[in-house]
């Protein structure tokens, strides 16, 4: 964390900020490629005003920050050069007004309300109006796991794990309606889940590609001897109970 550009930021900032200690490497990983770039960052969650000021440090100059509250007292904080919108991250027609205004973004940081609705509206109400190379960032995604934030069934994690499915879906054997073509690439970290937009790389038709180079007929083996799979089924059984898969087995349900 200390040695983050994003903690140094965080500790420049002249007004109350909160962020968790695990984020800035996070953020770093993320975001350090917009750094010093024309880029436009939205922030929803503005509180006391002191991320918007760490933002501005960390993107620089060129970058225009954009803060999004509930609270209308966080329309001073455009007195200090930053654009200030009002209203509900869960409004669809709020984003459909702020999206015609704003338009496109490069990347979108949710540090709101932290319900499944609200993380799951802004998702959808923003991820169209990415740029390509953007990203859409949702942080306190632990909340997915805490009670007072929605519906569990419905939650915002369960919502990313839906998405990681669709992504899959692409893929060109399965030819599937519901592929997600908006979403290149999806990013989990403790508490954030980032996604990352490419039109075109989300939009490719998968198919298999080979070189050029002359093919030498090696028996393929990941099909192994006959009767191999009960045998593999037999294995795996048996691991979870002793072997290797026994220490990951508690991630699965
Ligand atoms: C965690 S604070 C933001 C902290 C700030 N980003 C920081 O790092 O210091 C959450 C903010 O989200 C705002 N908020 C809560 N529900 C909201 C909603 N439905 N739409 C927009 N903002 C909301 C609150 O008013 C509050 O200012």
């Amino acid at each position: 964390m200390e040695n983050t550009q994003s903690y140094k930021s965080f500790l420049k900032s002249p007004h109350y900020i909160t962020k968790h200690s695990t984020y800035f490497d996070a953020y770093d990983d993320l975001l350090s490629k917009y750094r010093g770039q024309k880029i436009t960052f939205v922030e929803i969650g503005i509180l006391s005003g002191g991320s918007l000021y760490m933002w501005r440090d960390f993107f620089g100059p060129q970058a225009r920050i954009i803060g999004v509250d509930l609270n209308p007292a966080a329309k001073k904080w455009e007195s200090e050069g930053f654009e200030i919108y009002i209203g509900s991250q869960s409004d669809p027609d709020f984003w459909k007004n702020f999206v015609e205004e704003v338009g496109p973004m490069d990347v979108v940081l949710d540090d709101g309300g932290h319900t499944y609705e609200q993380q799951i509206t802004t998702v959808e109400c923003l991820i169209d109006h990415i740029t390509d190379g953007g990203k859409l960032i949702v942080e306190d995604t632990h909340t997915s796991y805490m009670n007072g934030f929605g519906p569990k069934r419905y939650s915002f994690i369960e919502y990313t794990k839906a998405l990681i499915d669709a992504v899959n879906r692409r893929f060109g054997k399965f030819q599937s309606r519901a592929a997600e073509n908006r979403i290149w690439s999806i990013s989990v970290y403790e508490s954030i889940v980032a996604f990352s937009v490419s039109r075109k790389a989300s939009c490719m038709v998968s198919s298999p590609v080979r070189g050029i180079g002359t093919n030498d007929g090696a028996k393929d083996y990941r099909y192994g001897e006959p009767n191999t799979l009960s045998r593999h089924i037999e294995k795996l059984r048996n691991q979870f109970s002793t072997g290797l898969f026994f220490k990951c087995r508690k991630y699965f349900k």
